[in-house]
């Protein structure tokens, strides 16, 4: 199976007709219409039903520059709205299956990227959907979680596949925010699902790419923030500059509610996490509230 390359040269023609569109100005690439295609349900026999992902050009066998050209017109990941059911301070973990989970497994995988296409380590993704039955958890945290890309810019997720609720076609949430910059909050789409075409929310350039797996599926998408594209200010791996002043430091686990300080402020951890370098507390409003 040949999956469609991003570097394909076939200009994107015109114009923008999924419901939802931010802009009707924006051009659609190769990779939106084939995501919109696959949405659609309509027969691609050359594509295998696959869409192609950012990653594609980068990690996919192929002798490439060391910051492979994997743009092909779609600019970042677009947002979308937080809608009424996200909660601060879900926990640190990639399963969010528990002991009383039902429904349908679900992984999903990727790689967040910046504009330049260079993987960017230490992105914290926060998930949170609905259970089978289309409910969300606003008691606990159930079906919520947050992670860091790996040195690599990879994350997974294992999780269910999201219940429908009234008005909505199946999505999941998601807030991604790398090192030092904002937070963007979008949801991620399931390709063939009815309600693709009715909701009037559903965006295609953020359809997944998902097949069946044994009696499970496996979603894919990379996510392309609209950040320089370097490693944030400071990878997970690399050495720490200046020494900070006060009772911060990396690699200590800190609780929500947890207060430090930081060159001389004072800052209260709103989400638990394995602190790293790079996400000094004046760097990660997600995960430090300044006092
Ligand atoms: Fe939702």
């Amino acid at each position: 199976m040949t999956p469609p390359r991003r570097d394909d040269p076939t200009p994107g023609p015109t114009p923008a007709a999924h419901p939802g569109a931010e802009s009707t100005e924006r051009t659609i690439s190769r990779k939106t219409l084939l995501r919109a295609a696959v949405a659609a349900g309509a027969a691609l026999p050359l594509l295998s039903g696959t869409v192609a992902l950012a990653r594609d050009s980068a990690v996919q066998g192929r002798s490439l520059p060391a910051t492979p050209a994997c743009d092909d017109g779609d600019g970042p990941t677009h947002d979308q709205i937080e809608g009424p059911y996200f909660k601060p301070n879900s926990p640190l973990r990639t399963n969010l299956v528990t002991a009383g989970t039902t429904g349908t497994p679900l992984t999903v995988s990727g790689y967040v990227f910046g504009r330049t296409c260079v993987p960017l380590a230490g992105v914290l993704l926060d998930f949170w959907q609905a259970d089978d039955a289309g409910n969300y958890d606003m008691a606990g945290y159930t079906l919520r979680g947050h992670q860091f890309t790996d040195a690599k810019g990879a994350f997974s997720l294992t999780t269910i596949v999201p219940g429908l609720y009234p008005g909505r076609t199946r999505h999941l949430h998601v807030k991604a925010q790398a090192p030092g910059q904002p937070v963007l909050t979008t949801q991620l789409y399931f390709p063939g699902e009815p309600r693709n075409t009715t909701d009037s929310l559903f965006d295609a350039t953020l359809l997944m790419n998902v097949r069946g797996a044994g009696g499970g599926k496996e979603g894919t998408f990379d996510f392309v923030l609209n950040v320089v594209g370097t490693p944030g200010p400071g990878g997970p791996t690399d050495p720490p500059t200046d020494p900070p002043s006060g009772t911060w430091a990396a690699g200590r686990s800190y609780a929500a509610g947890d207060r430090v300080t930081y060159s001389g402020v004072a800052y209260r951890c709103v989400q638990a996490h394995t602190s790293m370098t790079g996400w000094e507390p004046p760097n990660v409003p997600a995960l430090w509230r300044r006092e």
